[in-house]
């Protein structure tokens, strides 16, 4: 018999929120038509609420409430000044038809459309702690698959050093986008060993249901070593490079947002301490955790100076 040994980022199911809590909560939901109705793929199974494999399903902290969650976001395209009122500018976003451009240092540069890639590569939930750099936080369990399972189909050349995402640009659907003088669409990059590492996510679904629009459908990613803003949300190109990409928060403010943004406690920002977070609802304090608590997994990959 195969025994697989869960990796240290998987949370123990003894530190979780109980399973019948979590169903009754499901069954509620359910008995009063609250859940959404579970698009089909691949043999016409639904998508979610995804396979939770045992060891991703729960956080060593409470599970942030849904609502909190979804209520609470920083998607500058909609709103560069508001956070709990993203949600609700995000009616005239439309998600579906979703295409996805690959291009640059790669075996064949095309285009692909979402719902064949979700035929193709299997969903999973995982439970991952998230840190904003404004010292928010929360944990809450992505539904998706590695980012490295799409990179070995795609497969890039071994020129491709570095990976960057471009995300959607539609001024009509995104009121914020008229209102602030960024450099849109937004944009992002790793490091192509941090684009493989195996905890690197492209998400597609959040509390076993789609993703809502305000948190990033229909596809972002999630590097949960990082700040928030290394995952960008509603992905439309991915390019393989051969050199370090660009990025927006370093762009507008290279003083404050470098290229690697791991999380680490001990280098403030320039204009607060990032010694601590703070959970989202209830705004808890608690100790901010060097590479937000991955460092095992991911602190090989760097010298150390990468922050
Ligand atoms: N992606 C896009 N396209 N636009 C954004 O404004 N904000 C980033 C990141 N991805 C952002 C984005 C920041 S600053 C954070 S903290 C997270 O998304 C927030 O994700 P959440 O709203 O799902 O919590």
């Amino acid at each position: 018999m195969l025994i697989r040994k869960p990796e240290g980022w998987e949370i123990p199911e003894r530190e979780a929120t109980p399973e019948s809590v979590y169903w009754n909560r499901r069954q509620i939901l359910r008995a009063a038509g609250l859940m959404a109705v579970p698009s089909l793929a691949g043999q016409g199974k639904p998508l979610y609420p995804a396979a939770k494999s045992e060891e991703f399903t729960v956080p060593a902290a409470p599970i942030t409430p849904d609502w909190a969650a979804t209520g609470y976001n920083n998607y500058y395209e909609f709103d560069p000044n508001g956070k709990e009122t993203v949600k609700d500018l995000v009616d005239k976003f439309v998600i579906s038809p979703w295409r996805i451009e690959v291009a640059g240092l790669v075996k064949e540069p095309q285009t692909y459309d979402l719902d064949d890639l979700l035929k193709k590569i299997p969903l999973q939930e995982r439970v991952y702690r998230f840190r904003c750099v404004e010292r928010w936080a929360m944990v809450v369990p992505w539904t998706g698959f590695p980012l490295s399972a799409l990179i070995k189909m795609l497969e890039p050349k071994p020129t491709a050093k570095y990976i960057k995402f471009l995300t959607v640009s539609r001024p009509n659907e995104m009121p914020g986008m008229k209102k602030a003088p960024y450099p849109w669409p937004y944009f992002e990059g790793l490091r192509m060993d941090e684009a493989m590492h195996p905890l690197t996510m492209m998400v597609t679904g959040l509390y076993g249901k789609p993703i809502p629009k305000q948190n990033g459908a229909p596809v972002r990613l999630i590097v949960p070593w990082k700040y928030g803003y290394k995952s960008p949300k509603s992905i439309v190109r991915i390019e393989f490079a051969s050199g370090e990409p660009p990025t927006f928060w370093n762009r507008l403010n290279s003083g404050e947002y470098g290229f690697y943004s791991n999380v680490e406690p001990k280098k403030p920002h320039p204009r607060w301490s990032q010694a601590y977070e703070q959970m989202i609802p209830t705004m808890e304090r608690r100790p901010t955790l060097q590479y937000n608590g991955y460092e095992k997994f991911v602190a090989g990959m760097y010298n150390g100076k990468e922050f």
